[in-house]
């Protein structure tokens, strides 16, 4: 569904990412693991369409859409969830949902509320309450609904439970499982690899901004001693 190749992207002369490739099927999640600093973000923020590819190419569903902007990647079905949450403290979590929906015409704002809720109630018993009042792990949940309020097919995720209290690292854990039921394809960066890798359907591992090992889930799983021996 997501073909990534030969990617490379970075900020003015500083080459981040060079010569990344992989693929995502439907319904997939990759995890894409790696020491701070390997080019995580800048691969996941390259998606997204907020940092400039400098050479590759990216395409969904076999269109291309390596040049199209942050604004057009949403609309060809791409979402992220952002490194630290980011979601806006002042803003009640119902409006910080309409805020992932702004792209979505009036008529399907019910229906994406409807299913951003049924995939987690809890943000519903929360919908008056301020998002900078919430706990690390229901602002991590909001910063999910907020991205699916869009109607994404694959959505990114940058350090899913980094910072977050164990209990909180549950919740993030739960609902990435609801949306991968849900049939989403998902990237998901994670530093702490133990718990990603419960979830992956494939792997991939990067180190100064470079793919180092690529597998399945399975294969990661079964071999714990294989990721770090690839790590600095
Ligand atoms: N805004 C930026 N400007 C310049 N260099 C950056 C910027 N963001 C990241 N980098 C550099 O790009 C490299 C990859 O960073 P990043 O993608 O954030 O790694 P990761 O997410 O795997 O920790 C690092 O060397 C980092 O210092
Ligand atoms: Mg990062």
């Amino acid at each position: 569904m997501l073909a990534v190749e030969g990617l490379r992207s970075g900020y003015g002369s500083i080459v981040a990412v060079d010569g990344v490739s992989f693929g995502v099927g439907a319904g997939e999640t990759l995890v894409l693991v790696g020491p701070n600093g390997a080019g995580k973000s800048t691969t996941i923020m390259t998606l997204a369409g907020l940092v400039a590819p400098l050479g590759g190419r990216i395409t969904l569903d076999g269109v291309d859409v390596t040049g199209a902007d942050a604004r057009a990647r949403v609309g060809h079905g791409i979402a992220l969830v952002p490194e630290g949450r980011r979601v806006f403290a002042d803003l009640t979590v119902s409006e910080n949902l309409l805020v992932g929906a702004h792209r979505l015409p009036r008529s399907a704002l019910a229906s994406g509320r409807a299913r951003v809720l049924d995939l987690f109630p809890r943000l519903g018993e929360r919908s008056r309450q301020l998002a900078g009042s919430l706990s690390g792990g229901e602002q991590q949940m909001l910063a999910i609904g907020r991205a699916i309020m869009s109607v994404p097919r694959l959505l990114l995720v940058d350090e899913l439970s980094l910072g977050l209290m164990p209990r909180a690292v549950d919740d993030c854990y739960a609902a990435l499982a609801a949306l991968q039921r849900d049939g989403l394809s998902i990237v998901l960066v994670e530093q702490s690899t133990e718990r990603a890798l419960g979830v992956a359907d494939a792997v991939v591992a990067l180190d100064s901004g470079h793919v180092t090992w690529t597998g399945t889930g399975l294969e990661a799983r079964s071999n714990p001693g294989l990721l770090s021996a690839h790590f600095a």
